[in-house]
């Protein structure tokens, strides 16, 4: 797809009945934005009756995952499986900074999960992204360095990727999450978030001899209504990871409407 992605991340959040309502609000909506695909990540007991609840659904409407798992069954208590969901599901978050920090999740269970994604049909939605902020004015060769190393978003990616091949990074989707911008009402600027993506990208060509068209790079972080055009004006990015906003109606088709009108050059 060479249009931009908004995905929205409900998290642990909604009753059924506000997700269903929800889901409907959005499905109306899309019907009438163009140029964006639009997926909707509820809590996973969700995903069927917000299916139903976008039985209209416009084509560039799809339903997400928030997390997966790196088989297709099994003993695995708690777990929900990308199989449980077949066909439903076209794209599926991972390595989400919530599951690294609170379930322990590495950057070998993302490769796997990344790996089972792709083997399922399913696109991947790697996250990565920094605990402190980059300071590459004053110090962008230790910057580099500690984006190359330990938790380092470049280690983060080369770690996650050690089970796709080369041909297969335009089946990935990246979404840059710096995490102290997660949640916090204290989003990335545009130019801070765009020159990371560059770096990412440039890393990715040269490390899996790949071109820019194959390279997505989603921005997510305190994203409104308000800040949205900073990032969909960037070149770099292609699209947007939505947390806080996506529970709210009104924000999130409006992040959408304005990412379609930038995108689309009106
Ligand atoms: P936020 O969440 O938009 O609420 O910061 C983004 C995310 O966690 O994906």
């Amino acid at each position: 797809m060479d249009y931009p992605l908004v995905v929205g991340n409900w998290k642990m959040n909604l009753s059924l009945s506000e997700a269903v309502v929800l889901a409907g609000q959005i499905s109306r909506n899309a019907e009438y934005i163009k140029h964006v695909g639009i997926v909707l990540a509820p809590a996973s007991v969700f995903v069927y009756p917000v299916l139903d609840a976008m039985r209209t659904r416009p084509k560039n409407l799809f339903l997400g995952m928030q997390n997966v798992m790196w088989e297709a069954e099994g003993s695995y208590t708690g777990v929900v499986s990308l199989g449980m969901v077949k066909n439903v599901c076209k794209y599926a978050i991972v390595g989400h900074s919530e599951r690294r920090k609170y379930f322990g999740e590495t950057n070998e269970m993302v490769a796997d999960k990344a790996r089972f994604c792709l083997d399922s049909n399913v696109t991947p939605i790697i996250c990565i992204g920094e605990q402190e902020k980059f300071n590459l004015e004053d110090h962008f060769e230790s910057e580099m360095k500690r984006m190359k190393t330990g938790g380092g978003i470049l280690k983060q990616i080369e770690e996650s990727l050690s089970k796709i091949k080369n041909s297969e990074i335009d089946k990935v989707y990246f979404a840059y999450e710096p995490i102290w911008a997660i949640g916090t009402g204290n989003s990335a600027t545009g130019i801070y978030a765009s020159a990371i993506s560059y770096i990412v990208r440039n890393y990715l060509k040269e490390k899996f001899k790949v071109d820019d068209g194959q390279i997505h790079i989603l921005y997510g972080g305190s994203v409104d209504e308000k800040n949205v055009r900073e990032f969909v004006m960037q070149p770099n990015l292609n699209g947007l990871l939505v947390g806080g906003a996506s529970i709210k109606v009104n924000s999130f088709c409006e992040i959408c409407k304005i990412t379609s009108e930038a995108k689309s050059g009106k």
